[in-house]
Order: structure tokens, then sequence, then C-alpha cells
């Protein structure tokens, strides 16, 4: 796709219906079970707060849904930093039990052994470079990466790094268009960009964004397809005031009857 310069879709997905609707879809190529579950499903405030057997407990419920897409989940914070052995012991469990088909993992040269070895397993492995979540404390929070020489080299130089280890494809997150679009020029693997750009060799967006599930901060990169929030509101206050109202359920269209003879005999 990234020779044919065709766009590379990827949409997260949470959960069964979520990964149903990714795979309704033949334009999402890639299904990503995101660590933002950790905010968006489970009310965390940090995507650190997610456990390995919580991404296991929905990659399961996301690859019951999946046909098409690619399935790709994040390896969770945590699972991936001790050693090599009990990444390799994790990344297993994420394929085994979690049925994902690829793993991504958040970082620069700093993690090109843990790529090397995952990818020597022959997992495909999709790096994660610029903005990263999973460090927001010592990054001293959410905010764009590589807007200096010496941030912007380093992204270069982890980009380089991490393709050179065996990653099949890597995430830009929340870095300057130009700097997005000289990345994705010197790789060979394809760029997938979330806050990063139009020349990015594919996009990414997370499933609530996208919806407009919820109506808060709204960060610059994201566009919000849907409104979902507004419909989903209108339907919640519909339904209880029609309970409230006693008009609903219908006395006929909406409920089950019994035999009259049958009713006089009971009571
Ligand atoms: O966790 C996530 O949803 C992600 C994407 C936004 C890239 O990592
Ligand atoms: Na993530």
């Amino acid at each position: 796709m990234k020779e044919k310069s065709t766009p590379i879709t990827m949409l997260t997905a949470y959960d069964y219906p979520s990964a149903l609707a990714c795979s309704s879809n033949s334009h999402v190529d890639i299904t990503l079970v995101g660590d933002s579950l950790a905010q968006v499903c489970l009310g965390y405030k940090s995507t650190t707060e997610l456990s390995l057997a919580e991404m296991i407990h929905h990659t399961r419920a996301v690859a019951r849904g999946t046909t098409h897409p690619f399935l790709v989940a994040d390896m969770p914070f945590g699972s991936y930093q001790i050693s090599l052995e009990e990444t390799a012991r994790n990344a297993i469990r994420l394929i085994q039990e979690g049925h994902v088909e690829a793993l991504k993992l958040e970082g620069g040269s700093e993690i090109s052994d843990i790529v090397r070895k995952l990818a020597g397993m022959g997992i495909p492995v999709m790096a994660h470079v610029g903005l990263l979540p999973q460090r927001h404390v010592s990054m001293s929070g959410y905010k764009v990466q590589g807007k200096d020489v010496e941030g912007a080299k380093r992204i270069v130089r982890d980009a380089l790094a991490l393709e050179e280890a065996g990653a099949f494809s890597i995430v830009l997150e929340a870095i300057p268009k130009e700097l997005a679009t000289y990345v994705t020029q010197r790789l060979r693997i394809p760029t997938i960009g979330i806050g990063a750009g139009p020349h990015t060799d594919g996009q990414v967006l997370v499933w609530d964004d996208v919806m407009g599930t919820w109506a808060g901060h709204k960060a610059k990169f994201v566009r919000r397809f849907g409104n979902i929030k507004a419909e989903r509101d209108s339907a919640i206050q519909s339904y209880a005031e029609a309970v409230k109202l006693r008009t609903f359920p219908d006395e006929n269209s909406e409920s089950y009857s019994i035999d009259k003879a049958v009713w006089d005999e009971f009571m």
C-alpha cells in the first residue's frame, strides 16, 4: 500500500460491537485495540493503569468480532519493560489468549532490542514514536514532540532504529507535519499518523473521537466524524420520559397477552 500510495486506515476497537463495525467496512485496513481502552472504556486516568489481563479480556472480544482487518493490540505499560523473557511471554499471551495478530509498542531506539526479539519470534511489531502516552508523566504531559532540532533528530534516529530492528510499521503521534513527511520518505515501512499531518502512509484515530461519543476536550488533530453523543443522549431522554409518562411499552404492539380461556382458568 505504501508503494502504491494507497492510504492505510486504522481505527481502534475495544469490544465485540466496535470490532464488528470495523469489519463491516471494507476500507478499514487495521483494527487496533489501543491501550486508550484504559481511558475511553474503563475510566482510568492514564494508559499506565491498564493491566495485561484487562487488555487480553478486551482483545478476545475484539477478535470475536474481527473478520478482515488486520488485528493489532498495544502491549500495556509494564508488559514489555522488565526483561526480554517476560516480554516474550506476555507477547505470546496476547497472541494465544488475546487472538491478535500483531503488537504495538511505544518507544524509540531504547526498545530496539525488544522489537528485534519479538520480530525474530515471527510477531509483527508496530512501533510508536513521538508523543508516548505511557510516558506522559516523564514527558511532562501530552505535548507535541519533535518541535526543536534535537527532538526532531531523535525521532528520525528512533524511527530508523526501529525499522532496522524489524518493525513492520510505525505510528507517529503528535509531531509536526513536516517531520512526519520526512520520516515517511526516509522509511521503507509504512508510517501511520495521528496528529502527524496528511502526508503519512496512513492515519489512525480513536473510536470515541471518530464517533463523537463524548463532548469534552478535543485535541487539535481529532475530527469528529459522527455525533453519537447527541443521538445517545436523546435516546436515553426519550426512553426515560416514555417510562415516566407510561407511554412505554404500548399496551398492544409492545406487550404479550394470554388466551382469555387460559386466563379465566388461571384466575
Ligand atoms: O491507544 C491508542 O488508541 C493508540 C492510537 C491512538 C495510536 O495508541
Ligand atoms: Na496506545
